[in-house]
């Protein structure tokens, strides 16, 4: 049989391993590896699933607009630096493949979130991973050092997975004012909502001061619904400009797109919610 064209620089790449979740009827045992959150899906959101799927053969609406002006709104950016995905992971992959091609670099600490390299190396540029000081923290000296005429993105991660330290204010805006403004740096802010350290810096508030700067937010890990809309998620992201491009055009599932999807728009109403919900 012939041997097909597929890209051998992938055979390198490890799988992903799924952790194992408790085995039916054990109800003591929670899976926390993929922050799984350990109780029930709200029933204002399962009957909200429930409403969702009887329009569930129509293609959604891409852009998720309302949404996005919504959020827009709540944070004060235009509803245009608001995009919306089927997980940060994607958001951070259109990033990738919007700046970054074969023989490109793209800037990270590590250890650190495990999909960075694979994400790297899948759109065919090079992962440069810049060990973490001894204190677990970002090296920002060392990424700066590792910047090259190759460097087409620089990930920042704060709080880190797995090592939970945050980024400073302060020493995210000395790094940032030394970075070459056309690199653009994403702020992967995933764990956000656990984040108790006052001085750690919110990513969203260095969008006007950088414009290539991306704050990747996505919907707060402590209310996650991830096996929602055909077990993609959905996140949202704050960026200079869209990306749009790379992405599939329906990706995000229906439900969150919706202006419809009540539990979320109350968060996104309330004056008490968390930081970025
Ligand atoms: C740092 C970091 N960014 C992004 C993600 C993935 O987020 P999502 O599930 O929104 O794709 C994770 C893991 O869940 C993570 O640890």
């Amino acid at each position: 049989m012939a041997r097909l064209f597929l890209r051998a620089d992938l055979d390198e790449l490890a799988a992903y391993r799924q952790g194992g979740g408790p085995q039916p009827g054990d109800t003591a045992t929670f899976k926390l590896s993929s922050n799984e959150n350990p109780f029930d899906p709200l029933p204002s959101v399962q009957a909200r699933v429930a409403e969702a799927l009887a329009g569930f053969n129509r293609y959604p609406d891409t852009g998720g607009r309302a949404l996005a002006e919504r959020i827009g709104a709540r944070y004060a950016v235009r509803p245009t630096q608001v995009a919306l995905g089927a997980g940060s992971v994607e958001i951070i992959s259109q990033l990738i493949r919007a700046t970054a091609g074969a023989g490109d670099e793209i800037v990270f600490p590590w250890r650190s979130f495990e999909a960075y390299p694979l994400l790297t190396i899948a759109a065919g540029a090079r992962p440069v991973m810049v060990p973490l000081t001894p204190q677990f923290r970002h090296d920002f000296a060392a990424m700066r050092g590792a910047v090259t005429d190759r460097t087409r993105l620089i990930i920042v991660c704060s709080p880190n997975n797995p090592t939970g330290t945050s980024v400073a204010a302060r020493e995210l805006e000395k790094f940032l004012s030394s970075v070459p403004p056309r690199i653009v740096v994403v702020i992967d802010e995933a764990y956000l909502q656990f984040n108790r350290d006052p001085d750690a810096a919110v990513g969203r508030e260095f969008l006007g001061l950088y414009p290539s700067v991306s704050s990747c937010i996505p919907s707060p890990k402590p209310t996650d619904w991830p096996g929602c809309g055909s077990g993609t998620r959905w996140r949202r992201s704050l960026w200079y400009r869209p990306c749009g491009r790379c992405r599939c055009r329906s990706r995000l599932p229906t439900l969150p797109r919706s202006p419809e999807s009540r539990p979320l728009m109350r968060r996104l109403s309330s004056p008490n919610g968390s930081r970025c919900s």
